[in-house]
């Protein structure tokens, strides 16, 4: 059954091999990702991760931000950010919650697996709403979304060539 952890270096293997796909449509987390780097820096980079959720070493802008991994065995499958406040960019567009799911284990379930597992952590966190946002576009996001009790509060335009914003608030 798969589960929703913090990152580790036991799923490094299966976590390097979802980037290129990833890197394909432009994820920004994942652009900035190098394989090769990672195959032998790949504590440098999880040790990087924790800090950043105790609010350490971030870059210019990004406010403190807790990283999950959703995985089964040793297999990475996808990914769902918790930022602990909203700055302007993230009350706007961002949100409070990030997600992907790597490409070859999109269709089979992952998603809604991954934000009902991921409001569980954010409870925990302490949250008892969190703002969460996806392209009108993206159908499989928003029925994610929507059926884990998104209320669109509305959609916002991004500008020229960027489809619209749809944001929502789930209470937990
Ligand atoms: C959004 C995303 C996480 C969904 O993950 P997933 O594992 O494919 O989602 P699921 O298999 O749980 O499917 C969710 C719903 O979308 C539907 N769906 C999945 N792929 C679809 C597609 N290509 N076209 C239309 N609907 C699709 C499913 O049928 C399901 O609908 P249902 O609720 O009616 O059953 C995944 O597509 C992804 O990682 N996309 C890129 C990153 C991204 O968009 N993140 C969200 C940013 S807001």
């Amino acid at each position: 059954m798969p589960e929703l952890v913090s990152p580790d270096i036991k799923y490094k293997e299966s976590f390097i091999s979802s980037i290129d796909a990833y890197k394909e449509e432009n994820w920004e987390r994942y652009m900035s990702l190098d394989p090769a780097w990672l195959q032998d820096h790949f504590d440098e980079f999880i040790e990087q991760v924790q800090k950043e959720s105790r609010g350490e070493g971030l870059k210019e802008g990004w406010v403190p931000h807790t990283e999950f991994w959703l995985t089964e065995g040793d297999q990475f499958l996808g990914r769902l950010d918790i930022r602990h406040e909203l700055n302007g960019f993230l009350h706007a567009i961002g949100g409070h919650i990030g997600y992907d799911v790597r490409r070859d284990q999109r269709g089979k379930g992952y998603g809604h697996m991954i934000l009902e597992l991921g409001l569980q952590k954010a409870k925990e966190m302490g949250f008892e709403k969190i703002l969460i946002t996806c392209d009108a576009s993206n159908t499989p996001s928003r029925k994610v979304i929507e059926k884990h009790g998104g209320l669109l509060e509305n959609s916002v335009t991004q500008g020229e060539g960027k489809p619209d914003k749809n944001r929502y608030w789930i209470k937990i």
